[in-house]
């Protein structure tokens, strides 16, 4: 198989990595690609939403099999236009991306097939906000952007006055981000967050791996939420039966909505969880793999992954090609010094991120340059360890991100240091 991965960062790298290492796969392409991806395969210069360039690459190098990584690429249509053409793709059209292309077509959806989600009402003005809040009776409030916000269109408050300074902000300055005008107020939800991936191919929905986050940017999760700052994988303290309550509770309705609606979903549901007294309610669904969850569950997978990926795309999937071995993985994301506020270049990073047996160390949105690397900023690499459990690899990985700190000389890069610690 000759297979396209679309999008540049580092999720997108440890699928090219682990979709080369397949016994499927003959070839590995990437649009547009990073230092990674460059590493083990062919670049295209193409923008990751270019759904029309992208087709007719596929077509020019006989591409068997497309991936999409982001939701901009799903959100745009560039999976209906390889579908047309014929093309094996591994990633919702753009009708089954609103899962996470709008979260208020989320909601509703979940509201009409019984999905368990927190209450929620939406609004469209400040004054429509201001007289829901008035009559708010739960402790918290959530408020979130309709549209794709890249992690930024969530605040979570405390109380009603704390939301009606957020919705002020918002609508007073026009500032909701993602720049739609549309917003959710939903009830806060306590308990311990948990992301569950399930592969669908049209048909079956299959949860295949689980992994947990951590979104904010500093320590004991203090600060600015982020894409995603590090992450493990298999979760740690949560039932036994995580996958069947899941499937029962979430994945069943979601199925059942999907197909009475006409809606022929094929790729990954990201199900963002969060798991409460009352077992999970789902807080968002993305129609993708999750960045940085995906780099601690590729190092895990075994078998054929690319196996595993067309024949959900081919709308046959066999759950059997490829599985997740008992090791776990920790992730951490190592990122300019100001992220996620702005994002800095940096030029001259060295290309080798070899770190030895059981570690892997993924490029984020960056591009080979001869004999280095130059980086966008923001997150500039991911660094992953295998263990026995969590906390040998959560050992291992920092381990590693110190000798990697080290090969980097005087670029300085921050990360979390408390990513899985205390799970054992
Ligand atoms: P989202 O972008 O929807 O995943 O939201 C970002 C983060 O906000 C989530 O990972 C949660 O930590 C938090 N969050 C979102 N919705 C809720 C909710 N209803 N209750 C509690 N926390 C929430
Ligand atoms: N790590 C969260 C996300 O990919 O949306």
């Amino acid at each position: 198989m000759r297979i396209l991965i679309v999008g540049n960062g580092a999720r997108e790298d440890a699928l090219s990595w682990k979709l080369a290492q397949s016994p499927s796969c003959e070839a590995v392409f990437a649009a547009p690609g990073n230092a990674g991806t460059a590493s083990r395969g062919v670049n295209w210069n193409i923008p990751q939403i270019d759904g029309k360039a992208i087709l007719q690459q596929c077509i020019a190098h006989a591409i068997d099999l497309v991936v999409l990584g982001p939701e901009t690429a799903i959100a745009a249509g560039v999976g209906d236009r390889l579908r047309d053409a014929g093309i094996a793709v591994f990633g919702p059209n753009r009708s089954g991306g609103r899962l996470e292309s709008s979260k208020i077509f989320a909601k509703r959806f979940m509201a009409r097939h019984g999905v368990p989600t927190a209450p929620f009402q939406i609004i469209h003005s400040l004054e429509a906000g201001e007289k829901v809040l008035d009559e708010w009776t739960s402790p918290g409030v959530v408020i979130k952007a309709d549209g794709l916000a890249a992690g930024k269109g969530v605040v979570v408050c405390d109380d009603v006055d704390a939301a009606r300074a957020v919705l002020r902000e918002w609508f007073e300055q026009k500032a909701i981000p993602g720049g739609g005008t549309d917003v959710l107020l939903e009830e806060r939800l306590h308990g311990r967050e948990v992301s569950v991936f399930a592969l669908c191919d049209g048909r079956a929905m299959i949860p295949i791996a689980a992994a947990c986050d951590y979104k904010r940017a500093g320590d004991g999760d203090t600060g600015p939420n982020t894409g995603g700052m590090g992450a493990y994988s298999p979760p740690v303290g949560f039932p036994d039966n995580l996958y069947d309550r899941v499937r029962e509770t979430i994945l069943a309705p979601v199925l059942r909505g999907l197909l009475a609606e006409g809606e022929t979903y094929v790729g990954v549901l990201y199900c963002g969880l969060m798991w409460t007294e009352a077992g999970p309610y789902v807080i968002e669904f993305n129609a993708r793999f999750g960045d940085p969850e995906t780099q601690v569950l590729m190092p895990r997978v075994t078998g054929d992954f690319a196996a595993l990926l067309k024949s959900c795309a081919d709308g046959a999937l066999d759950v059997s090609a490829a599985s997740f071995s008992p090791q776990a993985c920790v992730g951490v994301v190592l990122a300019t010094a100001e992220y996620p506020r702005t994002s800095t270049p940096l030029r001259g990073l060295p290309v080798d991120l070899s770190l030895g047996d059981g570690i892997a160390a993924f490029w984020g949105t960056t591009q080979r340059e001869g004999a280095v690397v130059n980086a966008s900023g923001g997150r500039v690499l991911t660094v992953t360890a295998l263990g026995e459990d969590v906390a040998a690899a959560r050992a291992r990985v920092y381990e590693a991100v110190s000798t990697l700190a080290r090969r980097f000389g005087a670029t300085s890069l921050t990360y979390r240091t408390d990513i899985a610690r205390g799970l054992s």
